[in-house]
């Protein structure tokens, strides 16, 4: 086989484990496309009451939840650890107290069961998120290269090229807030509850985009994004209509809100395809999950667009197992020492070929 072909069609059956954040999740997943099974035990409504994620409440619920959630995914596969090839699970980046408990599962299944251990970028797995599906009519073409990816979830919004499988090259990325933490605080400041994403887009979709000009925070030239400006924007907005006793239209505010966001990613991200002669576009991570952005960006690229499924925009643990599957292909492995890395660059992870 040709190098490009050994990563296209990585052939490996692995076990994913996710747990960097609010969702406790398993995962099987066969040559890096198809989905054998995905549990997901999410902790929303437990961190709802704080308004966000409560790093301490987050690990113990993950303590919790971690056995009995490796246990649904291996039951619906209706496969045993000896039927597998590797278990990968997200060593970063993430809550350091919550990745731990991911992977110490991942090393006790390891140590078990003599199967390799595999190391994660949670970013990297959104990323190979985009091709993965249940069925085996339903999985798309794999990718073209370069690709360009922007990646927007709670804690990153990151526009990264893509020369080749696992290959990254970082363009740009937030100077301040990520895109969904602007959506969560925004969503706080109109009192539409949390998480703030979906809560936006709903509102969004009763009010106009235009009632309001907020502020497009271009950068120049430049690759990187900001968000916080456009978050004391609405601040300022909602403080005028108060101090004025004027109703808070939060629909308009939500909507207008969002088209700016929306905006700045479709632009810089278009830009960056053609600068970068991008061959096909991908958009991964939590906000991907938003309706405009992926009809906004749909219908103005000029290449092929991938954007995963709804279900596997939020994070999910076939996505690890989905890179991990490739990076076992590439013939990475990591010790039983491993140890977690809350602040991990996705442009510094190591390629194994
Ligand atoms: O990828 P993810 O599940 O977790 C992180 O890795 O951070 O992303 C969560 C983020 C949250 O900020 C949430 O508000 C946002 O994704 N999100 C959305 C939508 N659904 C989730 N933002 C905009 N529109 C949505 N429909
Ligand atoms: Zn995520």
């Amino acid at each position: 086989m040709t190098k490009k072909e050994h990563f296209d069609f990585p052939t490996a059956r692995i076990l994913g484990i996710e747990s960097s954040c609010d969702e406790t999740a398993a995962a099987i997943v066969e040559n890096g496309r198809l989905i054998l099974s995905s549990a997901v035990a999410s902790q929303v409504d437990l961190h709802a009451q704080f308004g966000g994620v409560f790093p301490e409440v987050a690990s113990r619920q993950h303590i919790r939840a971690i056995y009995p959630i490796v246990d649904q995914a291996l039951k619906e596969a209706h496969l045993r650890l000896g039927d597998l090839d590797g278990i990968a699970v997200t060593r970063g980046p993430g809550l350091p107290g919550s990745l731990v408990v991911g992977i110490n599962m991942a090393k006790g299944l390891a140590l078990g069961s003599g199967l390799p251990l595999l190391g994660i970028n949670h970013l990297e797995g959104h990323l190979y998120s985009a091709w993965l599906g249940h069925e085996e009519g339903e999985l798309s073409e794999p990718p073209t290269f370069p690709l360009l990816a922007l990646i927007v979830s709670g804690g990153h919004t990151e526009l990264v090229l893509m020369t080749g499988h696992l290959q990254y090259q970082r363009l740009g990325g937030t100077l301040d807030d990520a895109a969904g933490e602007a959506f969560d605080k925004v969503a706080r400041l109109l009192e539409l509850g949390y998480p703030g994403g979906p809560a936006i887009q709903r509102a969004a979709a009763e009010g106009d985009p235009q009632a309001f000009d907020f502020p497009r925070s271009w950068l120049g030239e430049g690759w990187d994004f900001s968000f916080s400006g456009l978050k004391t924007a609405v601040l300022r907005a909602v403080q005028g209509l108060e101090r004025d006793e004027e109703d808070i239209p939060v629909n308009d505010l939500a909507a207008s809100f969002q088209q700016a966001v929306v905006d700045v990613l479709v632009g810089k991200t278009l830009r960056a395809a053609k600068e970068f002669k991008a061959k096909e576009i991908l958009v991964a991570g939590g906000v991907s999950a938003n309706q405009r952005l992926r009809e906004t960006m749909q219908a103005e690229a000029i290449c092929p667009v991938s954007i995963p499924p709804l279900a596997l925009c939020t994070d999910n643990a076939a996505m690890i197992a989905g890179a991990g599957c490739y990076r076992f292909s590439a013939g990475h492995r990591d010790g039983l020492e491993m140890d977690a890395a809350p602040t991990w660059p996705i442009w510094e992870v190591v390629t194994g070929d």
